[in-house]
């Protein structure tokens, strides 16, 4: 008996995080939109890797592991739009993903301006997003449209401070006459 008891507690927990068994009518506009921007993440997340692999190949290790774990904070996001979808028992469409806007950056200062100016133009294209999709959320609030979008403008606000941080310490860094290779260490620390 206890067994059994056993056995359907761990089923209804694993229950709670599959799909509603009857898909929820989520317009295909909102559909279309968060397709795109989960394409748009998983392009950050290729793009902050790019930037990682070149400063772990100038013997930056601080800044390339700053780089890698924003990659992998960009895939939790696209993982958050999808599980919108997923969740609701809406299958995703997987859009065709661009290079990287570049692979090699001279001088990491800035590597971290092209983050800075990705970031603007992601916040951006969440400012479009919510835009685009907000009344659907008005006319039914179950979809939970509202919730979603103003955890990604936090989010939007929190990275661009976080970058804006970084180019702050390196240049103040370089302005001191100081290599970039002594305040690699704090760098890596900003995300502990
Ligand atoms: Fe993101
Ligand atoms: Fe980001």
């Amino acid at each position: 008996m206890i067994q059994l008891f056993v056995f359907v507690t761990i089923m209804a927990c694993k229950w709670k995080k599959q799909a509603t068994t009857t898909p929820m009518d989520v317009p295909e506009p909102v559909r279309e939109a968060i397709e795109k921007q989960i394409c748009a993440e998983l392009h950050a997340q290729y793009l902050y890797n790019a930037m990682g692999a070149c400063m772990q190949a100038q013997n930056l290790p601080g800044m390339a592991y700053w780089m890698y774990d924003q990659a992998k904070e960009e895939e939790e996001h696209a993982f958050r739009l999808l599980e919108f979808l997923t969740l609701k028992g809406v299958p995703v469409r997987f859009l065709t993903n661009e290079k990287p806007e570049a692979e090699w950056w001279n001088d990491p200062i800035d590597a971290f301006k092209a983050a800075l100016q990705h970031e603007k133009k992601v916040t951006a294209m969440i400012n479009e997003l919510d835009a685009k999709i907000r009344q659907y959320d008005a006319a039914d609030p179950h979809l939970g449209i509202d919730k979603l979008l103003k955890w990604f403008h936090e989010e939007q606000q929190e990275e661009e401070e976080s970058v804006g941080k970084t180019i702050e310490m390196l240049e103040k860094c370089r302005a001191d006459g100081n290599p970039l290779q002594s305040v690699d260490k704090a760098i890596a620390k900003l995300r502990s």
